[in-house]
């Protein structure tokens, strides 16, 4: 198996895609540190991977503090004897437009997604680069980090960070040998069940059945099972040189995200002032201004519901 003897910590992994990421880990061979804040959740996963014969411990505890970064990357090496891969997967969201987001819904968004993505990364980088570990740092982002989208302030805000942190580790860590990659998924979990737009395919998974092509291939949306391979894959030898990159996945869909560049390079001798803009902007950015936003094809009718 591609993991044997490598541990790997999946943060949120209770339920949902990171449970199928721990799951899949632990079918490549990896040792795996279950997080999650809900205790059941935690037990059902540690108890589903050793029902299939893989191994599992469970730290339940919430991601965002420095103190749970400690812990999970101490209990890896307590229990398993090292750490090679971390999964940052553990999430919330706090969706209201701007005018109506409060300090709470900011600020918890930003605690779990953003600063508990840095914790635990700023833990098992260190960890790993004492002990010249080659390691794996995986982390999630989200369409909304990359695009933005209407309702989700803190959470665009979170996720685009998280690709911006990446960029940066996949520079720092990169003498280490450890790669730092950004996972954009989508998939029917908890989190997008109640989206009527993916309705359809929510109802087909919950019966058992295939999704509907028009959300496996032309939307990307599956199941989480379908996210899984992936991070097995940037988690093994065979991606050692992958480092910095921001890769969508889900249902029969994989992608390769830009980072952004330049568009429109213009030159105004001295600088451009107040009056050089108004006078040549409209030519040389007005047309090419970027769009924001996800863009989604029409629902064909037979999927509306
Ligand atoms: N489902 C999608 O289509 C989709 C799309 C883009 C990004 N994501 C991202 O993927 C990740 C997983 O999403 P999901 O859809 O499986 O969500 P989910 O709600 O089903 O699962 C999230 C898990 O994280 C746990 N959790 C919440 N706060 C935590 C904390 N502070 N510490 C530890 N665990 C905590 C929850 O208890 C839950 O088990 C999230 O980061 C999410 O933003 C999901």
């Amino acid at each position: 198996m591609s993991l044997d003897g490598k541990v790997a910590i999946v943060t949120g992994s209770g339920r949902g895609l990171g449970l199928a990421y721990a799951q899949e880990l632990a079918r490549q061979g990896a040792s795996v540190v279950v997080n999650d804040v809900s205790a059941d959740a935690a037990a059902e996963a540690v108890g589903a991977i050793e029902a299939e014969g893989g191994k599992a411990v469970a730290v339940v505890a919430p991601v965002g503090p420095t103190e749970t970064a400690k812990r999970l990357v101490q209990t890896a090496v307590d229990t398993y004897g090292r750490l090679d891969i971390l999964v940052t997967n553990a999430g919330v969201l706090r969706d209201t437009v701007l005018w109506k987001m409060s300090d709470d819904d900011f600020d918890t968004v930003i605690g779990v997604h953003l600063r508990g993505t840095f914790t635990c990364v700023r833990e098992a980088a260190t960890y790993m680069r004492a002990n010249e570990i080659a390691g794996r740092i995986i982390c999630i982002g989200s369409p909304t980090g990359q695009r933005g989208n209407f309702g989700q302030t803190n959470y665009a805000a979170a996720k685009a960070g998280i690709v911006g942190m990446v960029r940066t580790w996949a520079m720092e860590l990169k003498k280490a040998g450890i790669t730092a990659n950004a996972v954009i998924p989508v998939a029917a979990t908890a989190m997008t069940a109640t989206v009527p737009y993916f309705a359809a395919a929510v109802e087909a998974d919950a019966k058992g059945e295939a999704m509907p092509a028009f959300f496996r291939h032309d939307l990307g949306f599956g199941t989480s099972g379908d996210v899984a391979g992936l991070i097995s894959y940037l988690a093994s030898d065979s991606a050692a040189s992958v480092t910095g990159q921001a890769i969508g996945i889900g249902g029969d869909r994989l992608q390769l995200w830009s980072h952004p560049e330049a568009v429109v390079t213009e030159y105004h001798e001295g600088g451009w002032s107040y009056d050089a803009l108004e006078a040549e902007f409209p030519a040389l950015i007005g047309e090419k201004q970027q769009s924001v936003g996800e863009r989604f094809p029409a629902l064909p009718e037979e999927l509306q519901r």
